[in-house]
């Protein structure tokens, strides 16, 4: 199994991505990746999200990864299309027992400790906190990192430019996710990658 510590060390923000075109997959991910943010975070929420992974892989240096999987028949038609991690905004039993032997890592979505300690009975200590803001922000995090000592997590929902420092400065936050950096309406490469420019950056804590 690929080490989900190595994506979540390649990079302080995770770029999460709806990409509603697919001609758009190719300059949004080359705009990230050279502004310095390797790690994209496909949304299947659209139509074109599984030929946006194909596409994104094309670009050198890019670790591509595919988010708001809810189920195992999407998790397996995203590991299909070469995605090299997965993301997914809670977590199920089902879900997660049947991810288990997969080839590539799942990022389990939590918000409450019932979550966290479902996520850790099924073996995942590396977590997406989400949806962070509304989910009791910074200090609900700073309450779990307390209590689960040996979870890390990627603060996902409602995080900025001017917010992430914030997150990044806790130990139990390996990187943080946002959709600031790729607004949706059209592409501006140039735009991108000064948005990446500026979140690649930012420094975790440790
Ligand atoms: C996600 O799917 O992780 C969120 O939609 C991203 O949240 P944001 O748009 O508030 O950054």
């Amino acid at each position: 199994m690929a080490d989900i510590d190595r994506i979540l060390a390649a990079a302080p923000v995770i770029p999460v991505l709806v990409i509603d075109r697919v001609e758009d997959a190719l300059p949004i991910a080359r705009a990230l990746v050279e502004g310095g943010l390797p790690v994209l975070e496909v949304t299947m929420r659209t139509p074109a999200a599984l030929d946006a992974i194909r596409a994104m892989k094309e670009v050198e240096g890019a670790i591509v990864g595919a988010g708001t999987v809810l189920n195992p028949k999407q998790f397996d038609q995203a590991v299909e299309a070469g995605s090299e991690f997965i993301v997914s905004p809670g977590l199920t039993e089902t879900l997660g027992r049947a991810v288990q032997d997969a080839p590539v890592p799942l990022l389990p979505g939590v918000a409450t400790a019932g979550d966290i300690m479902r996520a850790l009975d099924l073996g995942f200590t590396r977590l997406k906190f989400f949806p962070a803001m509304s989910s009791g922000g910074i200090p609900a995090l700073k309450g779990f990192s307390a209590v689960f000592g040996g979870v890390r997590f990627c603060p996902t929902g409602g995080i900025t430019l001017e917010t992430a420092p914030d997150w990044l400065a806790l130990k139990a936050v390996a990187c943080v996710g946002g959709s600031w950096m790729v607004p949706a309406g059209s592409v501006d490469p140039d735009a991108i990658r000064e948005r990446a420019r500026k979140a690649a950056a930012l420094r975790p804590s440790a």
